[in-house]
C-alpha cells in the first residue's frame, strides 16, 4: 500500500515519528514548512505558537508539490500546541482539504494528552475514512526502539 506522512513539526519529534513511518511502512514523507518561520526558544515559543491557537491563526505554508491520488493511505501528525493541533496542520486541512481518503492521524505532545487536537482534525477530514489516531509523549525523550516498535505495531494494523 502507498503510503504518505504528511507532518509539521517544530522541535522534532513529529519529524521522528515520520521517520520511523518510512523505515516501517515505506512511506514517502512530506514535511509541511511555514513560510518565513521564526524558530523562537524557551518562553518565546510558547507565547507566540499559543498565541497563534488563541487567534486562530492559519500560516501561509511554503508549496507543496504533492498529487494525493497516488496514496492510498494518508498519515497526517504533527505536535498538539495549546490542545489543538498546530496552526500550520490546520493551514494544510484547510488549504488542501482531502476527500475519499483513508487517513491515520498522530500527534505529539508532552503531557501524552492531545486534548481536542485530533477531534480538530477529524473536523477538518469530513468525507475521509479515519482509520488510526495515535499519540505520542515527546518521543525524543524516550528510547527509540520502544517509539520505533510502536510505529511499527501502529503501522501494521493500519495497513493489514
Ligand atoms: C506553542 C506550544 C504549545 C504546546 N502546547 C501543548 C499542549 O497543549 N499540550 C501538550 O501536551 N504539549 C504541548 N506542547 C508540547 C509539544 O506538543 C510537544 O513537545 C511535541 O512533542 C512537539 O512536537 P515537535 O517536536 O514535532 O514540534 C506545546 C508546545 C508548543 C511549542
Amino acid at each position: 500500500m502507498k503510503t504518505l506522512a504528511i507532518y509539521y513539526s517544530y522541535n522534532g519529534n513529529s519529524a521522528l515519528i515520520a521517520d520511523l513511518l518510512k523505515l516501517s511502512a515505506n512511506a514517502d514523507t512530506l514535511r509541511l514548512e511555514v513560510e518565513n518561520a521564526k524558530h523562537r526558544k524557551g518562553f518565546l515559543k510558547y507565547f507566540f505558537g499559543g498565541w497563534q491557537v488563541v487567534l486562530g491563526k492559519k500560516p501561509t505554508l511554503k508549496p507543496l508539490t504533492v498529487n494525493f491520488d497516488d496514496y492510498e493511505l494518508i498519515i497526517i501528525g504533527g505536535p498538539v500546541w495549546a490542545g489543538s493541533p498546530a496552526p500550520a496542520l490546520l493551514s494544510f486541512l484547510t488549504k488542501y482539504p482531502l476527500q475519499g481518503k483513508r487517513v491515520a492521524l498522530f500527534c505529539c505532545c508532552a503531557s501524552g494528552n492531545a486534548g481536542m487536537a485530533t477531534e480538530r482534525m477529524k473536523a477538518l477530514l469530513k468525507g475521509n475514512v479515519v482509520e488510526g489516531e495515535i499519540v505520542f509523549q515527546n518521543p525524543l525523550n524516550n528510547d527509540k526502539n520502544e517509539v520505533a516498535k510502536k510505529v511499527g505495531a501502529w503501522i501494521k494494523e493500519l495497513v493489514k
